[in-house]
């Protein structure tokens, strides 16, 4: 009788270390099976607090993998804004249009000014990379600060008080597309800073003194991207969402499959 009790037990300790096994076994299979989420997942489109939606050729690279979007594209998120950022300084993402392939920027010096601070724009637009072109409505604000008595451009001009003392004079112009030309006269102010503005309507003779430019300034000015992006319409139409891997791009699909354009059969 005691004999067979420790036989069953033998037994069943030998059962009982398979059973482990097995199951070990299993749980090994799984995690080699389920690696990170699904791509689709991962590029879900998100935004800073406040803002337009940030998707694909966009992606914030401290909340998302790289895959999900263009370096070039790179948002980053400040007090809850989104944030466009040039070798010049940072800009304030305002809008995006994924149907038109644009956004529209505000230098974060001019949209943090209150409207009894003098606003004195300090810095110059420049394109870090050629996925970028301004917008077909596309101007130039250009402030001259510190000018003397020889100052003299080829564009109505305003003195800008506000930046002005008896010592040292301000003035700003309106240069519409084309007539960047008119605008230097680098000789009699101590510095000059043009600020890109979208003069929508039919302005048949624009001039600094018929717009509100403070108010332009504020509303920003439109970048378009070119067809560098590689993945769009065709994928979120679809229901999928856009990456970019190994210089292409990629659709990711609900059900984890990743497609060159589109989730839908036959593509
Ligand atoms: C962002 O996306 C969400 C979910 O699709 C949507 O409800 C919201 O209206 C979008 N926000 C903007 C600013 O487009
Ligand atoms: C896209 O462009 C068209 C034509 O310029 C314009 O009417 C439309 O409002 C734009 N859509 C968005 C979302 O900006
Ligand atoms: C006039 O303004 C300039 C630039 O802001 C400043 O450097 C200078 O000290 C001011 N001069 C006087 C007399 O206020
Ligand atoms: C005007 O100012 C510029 C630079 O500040 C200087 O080079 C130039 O000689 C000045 N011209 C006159 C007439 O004072």
């Amino acid at each position: 009788m005691e004999q067979e009790v420790a036989q069953l037990c033998k037994i069943s300790v030998y059962n009982f270390s398979i059973i482990i096994f097995v199951l070990l076994l299993l749980l090994q299979l799984e995690s080699a099976e389920s690696p990170d989420p699904p791509r689709y997942e991962a590029c879900e489109p998100r935004n800073c607090g406040t803002g337009p939606n940030i998707s694909y050729p966009f992606y914030i690279p401290s909340a998302e993998a790289d895959f999900c979007g263009q370096r070039d594209f790179e948002i980053v998120c400040g007090e809850k804004k989104p944030i466009f950022r040039t070798s010049r300084g940072p800009y304030v993402v305002k809008d995006i249009s994924y149907e038109n392939n644009s956004l529209r920027l505000v230098a974060t010096e001019v949209d943090e000014s209150s409207a009894t601070s003098c606003l004195a724009p300090s810095r110059n637009f420049i394109f870090d990379s050629t996925s970028f072109i301004f917008g077909p409505a596309r101007a130039d604000l250009l402030f001259f600060y510190g000018c003397n008595d020889s100052f003299t451009i080829d564009l109505e001009t305003s003195l800008y008080p506000c930046a002005s003392n008896s010592s040292y004079t301000s003035f700003v112009a309106l240069a519409p597309l084309g007539d960047e030309d008119k605008t230097r006269d680098v000789d009699s102010c101590e510095s000059q800073v043009s600020v890109p503005i979208d003069l929508e309507g039919d302005q048949s003779k624009p001039s600094i003194r018929s717009v509100d430019y403070v108010g332009l300034m504020k509303t920003g000015f439109t970048l378009k991207w070119t067809g560098g992006a590689a993945c769009g319409k065709l994928c979120s139409e679809s229901g999928g969402r856009c990456g970019y891997e190994d210089g292409a791009g990629v659709c990711y699909c609900p059900d984890g499959t990743q497609r060159p354009t589109s989730c839908k059969r036959g593509t």
